[in-house]
């Protein structure tokens, strides 16, 4: 994630690589991401936060007490620490690190292509130019939702950032269906990939509500209305809605741990 946003900066042309610091344990992903990228990049997470004016975290969450160990009485008070790592509670980051300017983040992965969507909060010591600092950055992974607090970042994590997962299972599926009928993998693949992306890109740009749209393609005792009844009786509907319920409780559940 943290390379995603570093490429992301880059490609963008949002800051040159001189204005970047990372660190990493492991000697031979330094060098990988200075040769990449050429950006500095440090051993020690303290060396790395010196100079920044943003601090990002983005180890794995059972890392994430020992950074901040780490980092304890190494911030002024200016700089802003920026997380995203699930699951983390701001009061928690700022009761470890002893600083007030926290901002939570929940992005997805696709990200990593610059097309992900990040949902934000932050904490009441942020300040406005800081806000637009981080709306700037995270608009390096995709697109940016402010929401208002922690718990629409679980929501967010059981809706967007859980989200490739329902899509991706649903895309396998229509892919075997292809395959179950006869075609080739590759060519179902094809078919249902555009299918799926020129959906998405004709409804963000219709305007229209979804249903409007799927009545527009069913016609009277058509392939769309058989479809749509076996959708129906398979309650695809009902599934989907408590897959999502399900991941928000989890969100909460983890949250609390
Ligand atoms: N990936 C996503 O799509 C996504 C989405 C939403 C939220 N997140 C959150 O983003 C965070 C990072 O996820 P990720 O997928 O980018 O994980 P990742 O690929 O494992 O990246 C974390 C990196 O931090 C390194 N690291 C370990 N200890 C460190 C330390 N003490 N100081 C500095 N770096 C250290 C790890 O090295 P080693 O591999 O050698 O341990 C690894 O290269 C997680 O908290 C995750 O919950 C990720």
């Amino acid at each position: 994630m943290a390379e995603a946003i570093i490429a992301g900066l880059l490609r963008k042309k949002l800051v040159g690589p001189e204005q970047i610091a990372g660190s990493h344990p492991r000697q031979s992903r330094r060098e990988e991401m200075h040769v990449k990228y050429g950006v500095e990049m440090f051993e020690n997470n303290r060396d790395a936060v010196t100079e920044a004016s943003i601090v990002v975290l983005a180890v794995k969450p059972q890392r994430l007490l020992g950074v901040l160990q780490e980092l304890k009485g190494s911030l002024a008070k200016e700089q802003l620490v920026v997380s995203v790592v699930a699951g983390a509670k701001i009061e928690t980051i700022a009761e470890e690190l002893v600083h007030v300017s926290i901002v939570r983040t929940m992005p997805n992965t696709p990200a990593q292509i610059g097309e992900g969507v990040t949902a934000w909060t932050a904490s009441a010591g942020v300040s406005e130019q800081q806000e637009s600092q981080v709306c700037a950055m995270l608009e390096a992974l995709g697109k940016t939702v402010r929401v208002e607090n922690e718990r629409q970042i679980d929501m967010a994590t059981a809706l967007s950032a859980t989200g490739p997962t329902y899509i991706f299972l649903v895309m396998e599926a229509l892919i075997d269906a292809g395959v179950h009928m006869g075609f080739s993998r590759h060519v179902a693949q094809e078919l249902v990939h555009q299918t799926m992306l020129g959906s998405v890109l004709f409804a963000r740009e219709s305007h229209k509500h979804p249903a409007e749209l799927r009545n527009m393609v069913t016609s009277p005792g058509g392939t769309s209305a058989e479809a749509i009844y076996q959708m129906e009786k398979g309650s695809l509907r009902t599934v989907l809605s408590k897959a999502v319920w399900s991941a928000y409780q989890r969100a909460e559940a983890l949250g609390r741990k």
